[in-house]
């Protein structure tokens, strides 16, 4: 079987599976233009498309959704949509989540830039961001491998990382 092909509990009866690739984020906001501004100006997303008529798929797990952006960055999109009445409140760190998103970057000055273009958003006052935490400090383990944290606006946690060849 080559790197990139999954087991099912059929095979070998089936084809093996090609490994299913990373799409988009989907993020929820009580709030989509403070949400969209800052993901523009945080990660320079720019807008692929919106929409604001959902099927009944969707509707039904997402009651009350009134709009939904595309934004792309790179490889990375992102689907930011508003809920209303809902997402206020920054999410229960013990409730069952994608705990944190990691965006990978490519050198410790980028992590430096990243981390310094984080908090100067976060001090402008633009910004209302649910959870009132500033980006942690960048910390190196034994490998060499440098993280800091931050949440956006939603109070959803990313982390960015650099990691060395050597690592
Ligand atoms: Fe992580």
């Amino acid at each position: 079987m080559s790197e990139n092909a999954v087991a099912t509990l059929e095979s070998p009866r089936l084809a093996p599976l090609r490994a299913a690739t990373f799409h988009h984020l989907g993020i929820q906001t009580a709030d989509l233009g403070n949400c969209v501004s800052w993901y523009q100006d945080f990660f320079g997303c720019k807008e692929n498309w919106s929409l604001d008529e959902f099927s009944e798929l969707t509707t039904s797990r997402l009651p009350g959704i009134v709009r939904l952006v595309e934004l792309r960055a790179g490889g990375t999109r992102f689907h930011l949509f508003e809920r209303a009445g809902e997402g206020a409140q920054a999410p229960d760190p013990g409730d069952a989540q994608f705990q944190h998103v990691c965006m990978e970057v490519g050198s410790p000055a980028e992590m430096r830039a990243w981390q310094r273009h984080w908090m100067k958003l976060y001090e402008s006052g633009l910004y209302h961001f649910t959870r009132d935490e500033p980006a942690t400090e960048i910390v190196t383990d034994d490998d060499g491998v440098q993280s800091f944290y931050a949440f956006d606006v939603n109070g959803l946690e990313y982390e960015f990382t650099w990691i060395p060849e050597a690592a």
